[in-house]
């Protein structure tokens, strides 16, 4: 390992680009950051410093495991999301960036007071998001997997925000009562297939767990039955929005239309491709005699 910040930033970042990271400059210096215990731009003014035995040493752990291609947050530990920095657990997906702006539509749907739901929280970033940016009345999440209710658990407790989080499937631990009452349904869901989730980047097939991403053979499983569900569960005028496969993003439209939702909308991510499908349950219209 070089003896300076400087080289050892170019070595790591030759390193993770022979290795095929999509990004390993800024990767290099976010683990010369991490090992140094600076922010990331003091890395370039700090270029000429020598690393200490057990920096170098620490880095080299990193920079084999990143080579590796395990995600950079999993091996920080902790991921930015909106205005929260959220502890990234094992067997739990790490948020991505597309699904702030997921969450960034559930919080302007998200009137005073109102009943939140967010089926598959995972890591709880949405409705964490919810809880910090809306002024909710319920905020509650629904997740399948048990280390990923403990992490959930565990950033809600990590930032003070009142965060329902149950252990079940899909709406199956939402209380009876709230039914016909939820203003907003959000959900980033399992919707892909086995072949897609073989194709991801290696960070994705290989470190993320697999029932987070699959939701079966046409990718369409998950999100048919939260459609499906949604008109039941939602107050009228409520919104249902889904994170969906860019290239089922239109299907998705058409099928929340057949079951009956109005206003179906189709949103860009932050790259512009279409990600994210809202919809409504038509409001209650005037009584008629
Ligand atoms: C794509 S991940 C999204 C996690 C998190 N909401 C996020 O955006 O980072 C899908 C999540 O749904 C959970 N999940 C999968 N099937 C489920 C089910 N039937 N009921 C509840 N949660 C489920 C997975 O364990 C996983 O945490």
């Amino acid at each position: 390992m070089s003896a300076t910040v400087g080289q050892a930033r170019d070595d790591v970042a030759a390193r993770l680009a022979a290795a095929g990271v999509a990004s390993p400059a800024v990767d290099a210096e976010l683990l010369l950051a991490h090992v140094l215990g600076c922010a990331r731009p003091q890395v370039r003014l700090r270029r000429t410093e020598a690393l200490t035995v057990q920096q170098a040493r620490d880095l080299e752990g990193l920079a084999a495991r990143r080579a590796a291609r395990e995600p950079l947050q999993r091996l920080l530990g902790e991921v930015g999301f909106r205005r929260l920095t959220l502890t990234v657990a094992d067997d739990v997906l790490v948020p991505r960036p597309e699904t702030e702006v997921l969450a960034g539509h559930a919080i302007a749907a998200t009137p005073p007071g109102a009943i939140v739901v967010e089926v598959g929280t995972g890591s709880g970033a949405i409705a964490l998001a919810v809880a910090d940016e809306a002024r909710p009345g319920l905020v509650l999440a629904t997740e399948a997997s048990p280390p990923a209710v403990a992490a959930a658990r565990a950033n809600a407790r990590r930032h003070g925000l009142r965060v329902d989080v149950r252990a079940g499937d899909l709406l199956a631990p939402v209380p009876e009562g709230l039914r016909g009452r939820v203003a907003v349904l959000v959900s980033n869901p399992p919707y892909l297939t086995e072949a897609e989730r073989q194709a991801a980047p290696l960070e994705v097939a290989r470190h993320d767990p697999a029932p987070a991403l699959v939701a079966g053979p046409t990718g369409h499983e998950v999100t048919d039955r939260l459609l499906a569900a949604a008109t039941s569960w939602l107050a009228p005028g409520g919104t249902v929005l889904l994170e969906v496969a860019e290239a089922r993003a239109t299907a998705v439209a058409a099928r929340a239309e057949a079951t009956g939702l109005v206003d179906v909308a189709v949103h860009p991510d932050l790259t512009g491709r279409p990600r994210v499908v809202a919809a409504r349950r038509a409001p209650r219209g005037p009584r008629t005699a």
